[in-house]
């Protein structure tokens, strides 16, 4: 029988929130000397995975923002992308005009947020950049590059801090890989 244990620790609570610091006083640098220090920012987490990477980088974001949240469906239950997405939370709010920051866990294939960043633009944002902590730019598909991103990482299935497996381990305060063992 196949069984999931947890591996090795990829990012210790250390490392995670040394990095998560570091993304939140750029942007804040970037955003204050690209458009003053009033710019008004609305950021938007993917969830279920980007929840925990957002509320703790908001609070190294020291500009004007709002949040909002969007939940797709594409991974099922397993840890390949299956490509086809489905918004199952839409956001609140309009986006019209206004400057957006995508807040996600992890970009794999880029497929996922190749889909929501055409959804989200045909709203009309004034600008969407995006900031993802984990990146697998090996595997991408979708030609698609964060502006901010936190940590590249391997082949390694992740979970922790967010990211799940099966729904299970986002509680973990570090990130660790996915083993499985025969
Ligand atoms: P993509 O469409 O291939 O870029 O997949 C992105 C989504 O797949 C992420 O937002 C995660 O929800 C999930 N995902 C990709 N790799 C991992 C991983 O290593 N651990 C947990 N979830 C992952
Ligand atoms: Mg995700």
């Amino acid at each position: 029988m196949e069984t999931d244990v947890l591996g090795n620790v990829i990012f210790t609570e250390d490392q995670i929130h040394q990095r998560v610091r570091e993304l939140g006083e750029e942007i804040t640098g970037d955003y204050r000397r690209e458009y003053g220090n009033d710019t008004a920012l609305m950021v938007v987490s993917i969830l279920k995975g980007g929840f925990i990477f957002l509320a703790d980088l908001i609070r190294h974001i020291h500009l004007e923002l709002s949040i909002d949240f969007m939940a797709i469906s594409s991974y099922g239950e397993s840890t390949r992308t299956s490509g086809a997405v489905k918004i199952v939370k839409d956001l609140s709010d309009s986006i019209y005009n206004k400057r957006v920051l995508v807040v996600e866990d992890i970009i794999d294939t880029g497929l996922t947020l190749s889909y929501i960043l055409r959804n989200l633009i045909s709203r009309g944002p004034q600008e969407i950049k995006v900031c993802t902590l984990l990146d697998r730019t090996a595997r991408r598909i979708a030609p698609l590059e964060a502006d901010y991103s936190g940590f590249q990482v391997g082949e390694d299935f992740l979970v922790g801090y967010g990211l799940d497996y099966l729904q299970k381990w986002r509680n973990l305060r570090y990130i660790c890989a996915l083993e499985t063992t025969k």
